[in-house]
């Protein structure tokens, strides 16, 4: 009876132990496969507006509904709330459209002025998202302004969010 009960007892703990093994094995193989996962690049704030838009317009194209809604008002704040720069009204269209399954792919150009030296600049956003939760956007920007002339090389993104309609700029840093 005795021996009984020290045979299962060595069974079990060679069975745990056989467990324990295989695990361990399994987590030194995770191990090995895994990998230092990198560090997302850190994204600054440069600035924000309230947009006022225009005549809501669309209509079914390839692709889906295909958007004309003019972007009428925009005047872009610092953190600060100081204005740096204002929409140049009367060019600027969302172009974008809304899938059958409702996936919204912006396509905006606008043309801002900057306040601090009245020079322009070209920003383009392409996006996606869904109205009216959110639209994340790479954004293009080139501008001939010295002050914001380092924006040319920094790569930024917009989220532009809809009740009311908001869009927001962020950059990360230049490596170069
Ligand atoms: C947008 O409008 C809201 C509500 O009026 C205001 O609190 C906010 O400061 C405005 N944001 C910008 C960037 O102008
Ligand atoms: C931007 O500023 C102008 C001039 O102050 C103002 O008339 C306009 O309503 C503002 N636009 C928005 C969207 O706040
Ligand atoms: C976009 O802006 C909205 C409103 O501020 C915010 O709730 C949302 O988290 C932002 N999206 C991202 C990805 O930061």
């Amino acid at each position: 009876m005795l021996f009984n009960l020290i045979s299962v007892v060595i069974l079990v703990a060679t069975f745990d132990g056989l467990v324990y093994a295989s695990k361990t094995l399994e987590s030194l193989e995770a191990k090995a496969n895994s990998i230092a996962v990198p560090a997302p690049p850190p994204l600054e704030f440069l600035f924000a507006a309230n947009v006022t838009l225009g005549q809501f317009d669309s209509f079914e194209g390839p692709l889906g509904t295909r958007l004309n809604v003019p972007i009428v008002s925009a005047n872009f704040s610092d953190a600060n709330g100081d204005i740096v720069a204002r929409l140049i009204p009367g060019n600027t269209v969302e172009h974008g459209y809304v899938t059958a399954s409702g996936i919204l792919f912006t396509d905006i150009v606008w043309s801002l002025r900057w306040e601090v030296d009245g020079k322009l600049a070209y920003l383009r956003a392409l996006g996606i998202g869904k109205l009216p939760v959110q639209n994340l956007n790479y954004v293009q920007l080139e501008t001939d302004s010295e002050v914001y002339g380092d924006l040319n090389r920094r790569f930024i993104v917009a989220n532009i969010t809809f009740a009311p309609p908001h869009i927001s700029f962020f950059a990360a840093p230049s490596a170069f």
